[in-house]
Formats: structure tokens, sequence, C-alpha cells
């Protein structure tokens, strides 16, 4: 009887094991054609203009999936590479969406490029008066308001964005998200090429949160 016990106790076990084996598998072939221009490591590549996504918040990137998916988000004319993505997005389900945000956000994608030229004194200032309040003290991102992490992310990246809600092709009026259309708001509090380099430059001076 025992024996019998132990025999269905180990039969189960290994079920479990191969179970987990299994979701540990799917996640990273869910991942695999995302490689391909996000990196290995999700570590982004610049030369594709896909960013990081290695350990930027869960809820963040499920959402920005989703947003891609339904068209609010890769949908402008324009905006050719946010159509690139939104093609990549459109055949996840949501618990793929979710699996793909936890296991993204898990990952280390190693040192943020710096080497971005603006004026650090200036943009502390206007990091300060403009974007603490929801990104966080050291651009570490702001969970319950779904507020990215900055600090992670390339200064090519984040200038990129934050043009892109100025132009519309983010957070426009006839799709964007609520929330994209607040930043686009304060995209557009920030005057001139200046004003954008100085902010971008502050966030990449910012130390110790990866
Ligand atoms: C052909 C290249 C390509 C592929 C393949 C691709 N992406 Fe992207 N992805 C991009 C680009 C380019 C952007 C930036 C879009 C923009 O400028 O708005 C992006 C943006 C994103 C973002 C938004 C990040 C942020 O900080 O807002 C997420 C999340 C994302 N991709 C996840 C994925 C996942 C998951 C897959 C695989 C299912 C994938 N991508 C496949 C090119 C790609
Ligand atoms: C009221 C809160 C709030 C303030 C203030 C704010 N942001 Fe944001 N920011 C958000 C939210 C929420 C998002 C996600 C919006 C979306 O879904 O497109 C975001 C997104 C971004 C993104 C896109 C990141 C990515 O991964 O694609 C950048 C870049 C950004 N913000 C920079 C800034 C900068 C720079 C400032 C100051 C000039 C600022 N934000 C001020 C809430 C805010």
């Amino acid at each position: 009887m025992v024996t019998r016990v132990k025999q269905i106790y180990s039969f189960v076990v290994i079920l479990a094991l191969i179970g987990s084996a299994k979701a540990a598998d799917r996640v990273e072939l869910l991942y695999a054609p995302c490689a391909s221009c996000h990196g290995a490591v999700a570590q982004g590549k610049v030369e594709l203009l896909a960013p990081r996504l290695a350990g930027q918040n869960t809820a963040y990137l499920a959402e920005q999936l989703k947003n891609f998916k339904s068209g609010a988000r890769g949908a402008h004319p324009k905006d050719i590479h946010g159509q690139v993505m939104a093609a990549n997005a459109r055949y996840l389900n949501d618990g793929e969406i979710n699996r793909l945000a936890e296991y993204l956000n898990r990952l280390e994608g190693g040192q943020v490029a710096s080497g971005f030229t603006g004026d650090i004194k200036r943009g502390h200032k206007l990091y300060a008066d403009h974007c603490l309040v929801c990104h966080g003290e050291r651009a570490e991102g702001y969970t319950t308001l779904n507020a990215p992490k900055l600090r992670i992310l390339g200064g090519w990246y984040i200038k990129r964005q934050l043009n892109a809600y100025r132009k519309g092709w983010r957070g426009d009026g006839a799709r964007g998200s609520a929330r994209a259309k607040g930043m686009r708001a304060i995209a557009m509090q920030l005057s001139n090429e200046a004003e954008l380099d100085a902010v971008v430059a502050y966030v990449l001076s910012l130390e110790g949160v990866e």
C-alpha cells in the first residue's frame, strides 16, 4: 500500500514537472518571434527602433500589447514602426499577453546605453515640474498609474516617444487610450527640441534603477 501511494505520488510530481517545463517552453516560444527585433534578452535594438522590454513593469507591458492589438496604438498612418509592432500583437490572446508581460518583466536586459547630449541641469527642473509626479524620483515608474519606467529605456527611444505623443501618433483623439491622451498633453508642455533633449539627458543621468 505504502509503495502504491509512493508510486502515485512520484507520478504526480513527474506530471507537475512536465507541466512547468511546458509552461516555461511556451512563453519562450511565444517570445521567439519578438527576439528578432527586441533582442534575445529583450535588451532592445536601436537599429530597428525596437525598445528594451526587459525589466519594464508587467501591467504597462500588458496594456501596451493590448493597445497595439486594439488599434489604440500603432494605427496612425504615419507611425510606421508602431504599425509594424501592431502587426505582431494582433494574434496574441489575453492569456499570452499576460504571460509575455510577466516573462519580460523578469528579464534583466543589461546595461542601458548612455551618451545622450542635453542640458542635465535644465532637464532636472523640467523633470521635477512635469514628470516626477507620475514617473517617480528616479524614473522608476509608478505602477498605480501604469506610468512606465523610463530610466531603463534608451535616450533615442524616450525622445522618439515624446515626439510620437507630440505629433499625435500616440494619444490622438480618434484612437488613443485615456492614459496616452494624458501623456500627449504633458509632452506638449515641453516647448522645443532643447527641452526634450534636456529631460532625456536628465533621465539617463539617474542612477541605480535597472
Ligand atoms: C518587426 C520588429 C518587431 C517585432 C517582431 C516585435 N516588435 Fe515590439 N516593437 C517594435 C517596435 C519598432 C516598437 C516601438 C513602436 C513605437 O515606436 O511605438 C515596439 C514596441 C513594443 C512594445 C511597447 C514598449 C513600450 O515601452 O511602450 C512592447 C510591449 C512590445 N513591442 C512587445 C513585443 C512583443 C511581446 C513581441 C512579440 C510578440 C514584439 N514586440 C515583436 C518592433 C517589433
Ligand atoms: C500624469 C502622469 C504623467 C506625467 C506627469 C508624465 N507621464 Fe509619461 N506616461 C504616463 C503614462 C500613464 C504613460 C503611458 C501612456 C500610454 O499608455 O501611452 C506614460 C508614458 C510615457 C512614455 C512612453 C514610454 C514607453 O515605454 O513607450 C515616455 C517616454 C514618457 N511617459 C515620458 C514622460 C516625460 C519625459 C514626462 C515629463 C515631461 C512625463 N512622461 C510626464 C504618465 C505621466
